[in-house]
């Protein structure tokens, strides 16, 4: 039992009420060690070696001083549409309140911007639909109400939007004055000596604006500073969850002492625990819990974002000791986002209950459809199945060691010299045949199809992308090359809808030869990009639309696996469900694919963390979540192995992969005692898949995750508000 549960007495009291609960906490987690550190810091950049965050988290409360001009704001039945002047400097903006069903957008851009700044696109569902608020207008403000419950005010001077749920404040807009918006600029004359840049706004000209190197990669920045940045502060509570992807805390922790949150989608080599480098996903979204009410916030961009947290003075432990012990000391707790391009695109959802909260959320972001009742059992992977007999020996032990499962996975090794969508043909020779003879036993197929395209003259995908104009080009109209797995790539433009479609084409089993029980992982959407900054594609590369990648990158995944389901959907005339695993992620990628915790370890420390890091995917929209079986990298001993496979039985994706160098871990090769506790943990999994399906049912339609963390079920009770080595699955189990 952990120290948490042990004073939590109502919650155990809960526990014993009902009768079928199954408590998920993993108090023998509590007493085993994280790893040791092992990422390469110096390849990924703090906050202080990025021009733009350290700019931004230099500004200082009551800096800005943004008006909102009240005497004439544009109302119309859905969207409130101000002028907004910067007296430093005189520079134009226009603000925008919009409505929807229990949501408040605040859309800050220019008024003319130099250049067209980025609005994402495709995350959220198309053709929302609005709603109509009623609009009184003051003096010193104005109220915008959404129904009977939500409520915006907004101030003109200094800018400021209050946001209200059942007349409680629950959220502040730019309270603390830090929105700071570097509007669009000429490049200044290189000769001249280093000025204030137009006098506006007090910018002093930096040599990172236009221009930035790091790790040996320059950025050109061709259009200068253009980051933005606002504080959203939550008066009524510091228990703050959300912005995946971190191997962290699920309760947010403090930031002032540390670097901000980062979001910027990462392939980190041998991740470290208990920090906020940025990982593999990017959701921007927060989601702000207390007894009183709870609202959540969504930051629509999509370039490199970084959140600060401010949730006590004394940072996580306080925050729980005033939370417990009922404090109201510190109750206010801060965030400032900011973010390196594009434009300040916020929805304030207002609850009032969690519950709300998730319904609003997938409303507007959409949610997972139901996947189908094989793709919730037990997955087997590995980096790599040799070939075609050692994948179907592995198949017939699973029959043999009487071990149930539904889908065996290829890793890279499988295509001809990393050339997705061909086979190797001396280790695969029949795929078709291979593929047939799993699914005969009611089984599926998972083969890796990444998104960098190996250069090679005569491979059919390299010559159509070259001729066709598919590829992600450099600043000068260049294909851009980098390195990945197959040596020197190219990668396909996912934002053009020529290059999605064109994706999707080769889904046909008369194009890449499959069969209809084949499924997808799409893995390295990052990009990963080996000698790439940080390992990605460089920002100044240009995309479809004439977009810089510094506008798009958090989005380069969800375009991928766009076009995976659209491929999916057309190889079966739209008949049947695809079935896609993403590692990169976005906001609504739920809508498209699973996703998995990355390149975990086979440590004590990575099984616990999976907790935390699915709950908070979980809450962020992305509900089929996992982490590798045993730890990707390395060797787990039998009991670890065992362990996990009773973790992950009762997370909503479970599967087991390792890295190609580690020893093979099929789960009957750990002794009889551990595969036979291992065969009884999967078979509790299928006899639960009724339930999970049942789950994922009502996530489709609600927004719910089948894996909540405990307040989402019990928002009154805050003892359960720090925890994260329990949860439930569903409502009572
Ligand atoms: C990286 C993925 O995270 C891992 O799961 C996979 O095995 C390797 N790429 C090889 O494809």
């Amino acid at each position: 039992m952990s120290e948490s549960t042990r004073k939590t007495g109502t919650s155990l009291l809960r526990w014993a009420c009902v009768p079928h609960a199954l408590v998920l906490y993993l108090s023998i987690l509590s007493v085993l060690f994280n790893s040791c550190d092992t990422v390469d810091r110096s390849k990924f950049r703090t906050c202080d070696q990025s021009g733009f965050c350290k700019r931004q988290r230099a500004v200082k409360e009551g800096y800005s001083k943004y008006k909102v001009d009240l005497s004439n704001g544009q109302v119309s039945s859905d969207k409130v549409t101000f002028s907004v002047v910067n007296p430093d400097g005189g520079h134009k903006y226009i603000l925008q309140i919009i409505a929807y069903d229990g949501v408040f957008r605040v859309k800050f851009n220019e008024e003319s911007p130099l250049h067209p700044r980025y609005e994402v696109e495709h995350a959220l569902l198309p053709d929302l639909k609005t709603t109509s608020m009623q609009v009184s207008k003051g003096s010193d403000s104005w109220t915008l109400t959404i129904g009977e419950n939500a409520v915006a005010q907004v101030f003109g001077d200094p800018l400021r939007v209050d946001l209200f749920s059942q007349g409680k404040k629950v959220a502040v807009f730019n309270g603390r004055s830090t929105l700071k918006f570097e509007h669009l600029r000429q490049k200044p004359d290189v000769n001249e000596e280093p000025k204030e840049a137009d006098d506006s706004e007090n910018d002093v000209v930096e040599s990172s604006m236009w221009e930035e190197s790091f790790g040996g990669n320059t950025d050109s920045k061709p259009r200068g500073p253009e980051s933005i940045a606002a504080d959203i502060d939550f008066p009524l509570t510091q228990s703050l969850y959300g912005l995946p992807e971190h191997a962290d805390t699920f309760m947010l922790k403090d930031t002032t002492n540390s670097d901000p949150v980062r979001l910027y989608n990462l392939d980190v080599f041998e991740y470290e625990l208990d920090n906020v480098m940025a990982l593999y996903g990017a959701i921007p979204y927060v989601i702000a819990h207390s007894p009183e009410a709870t609202v959540g916030v969504l930051w629509l961009n999509a370039a490199e974002t970084w959140v600060d947290v401010g949730v006590s003075k004394g940072g996580l432990v306080d925050s729980i000791v005033n939370l417990v012990g009922g404090s109201e000391e510190n109750k206010e707790g801060r965030t400032r986002w900011m973010s390196e391009s594009g434009i300040i695109d916020t929805f304030f959802f207002m609850g009032p209950k969690p519950a709300d909260v998730i319904r609003q959320y997938g409303k507007l972001t959409g949610t997972t459809p139901l996947p189908q009742m094989w793709a919730i059992g037990s997955h087997q992977c590995r980096w790599n199945y040799n070939d075609e007999d050692d994948l179907l020996s592995v198949d017939a032990n699973f029959d043999k060691y009487d071990i149930p499962y539904d889908s065996i996975w290829l890793d890279i090794e499988y295509t001809d010299g990393k050339k997705y969508f061909t086979w190797d043909h001396h280790k695969f020779p029949h795929p078709v045949e291979m593929i047939n003879n799993i699914s005969s036993k009611g089984r599926k197929l998972v083969t890796i199809l990444d998104p960098h395209i190996k250069r090679e003259s005569g491979y059919f995908l390299h010559e159509d992308a070259t001729n066709q104009d598919l590829y992600v080009k450099d600043k000068n109209g260049k294909i851009y090359e980098g390195w990945c797995w197959p040596g020197s790539s190219s990668y396909l433009d996912f934002f053009d809808p020529k290059v999605r479609q064109y994706w999707a084409s080769l889904f046909a089993l008369d194009k890449f030869p499959s069969t209809l029980d084949t499924y997808i992982w799409n893995d390295m959407n990052e990009p990963s990009v080996f000698n790439g900054p940080e390992v990605t594609m460089p920002k100044d590369m240009m995309h479809y639309g004439n977009w810089e990648h510094r506008d798009v990158h958090n989005l380069y995944g969800l375009m991928h696996i766009m076009s995976t389901f659209e491929g999916l959907l057309q190889r079966s005339e739209n008949r049947l469900r695809p079935f896609i695993l993403t590692r990169s992620h976005y906001v609504g990628a739920q809508r498209y694919a699973a996703v998995w915790t990355g390149d975990n370890k086979a440590d004590w420390g990575h099984l616990k963390i999976s907790i935390p890091m699915c709950l908070s995917l979980s809450i962020s929209g992305m509900s089929h979540c996992g982490a590798d079986i045993g730890g990707f990298f390395h060797n787990p001993d039998a009991e670890l192995m065992l362990r996990w496979y009773q973790t992950a039985a009762f997370q909503p994706f479970m599967r087991n992969h390792a890295h190609i160098e580690t020893k093979r871990r099929e789960p009957w090769l750990f002794g009889d005692q551990i595969t036979s506790m291992i065969r009884s943990v999967v078979r509790k999994r299928y006899a639960l898949l009724p339930y999970w399906y049942t789950l994922f049912y009502e996530n489709e339609k609600t927004g719910m995750p089948p894996m909540r963390p405990l307040w989402l079920q019990y928002p009154d009770d805050v003892n359960t508000f720090p925890i994260q080595d329990q949860y439930l699955i569903g409502k009572c189990f």
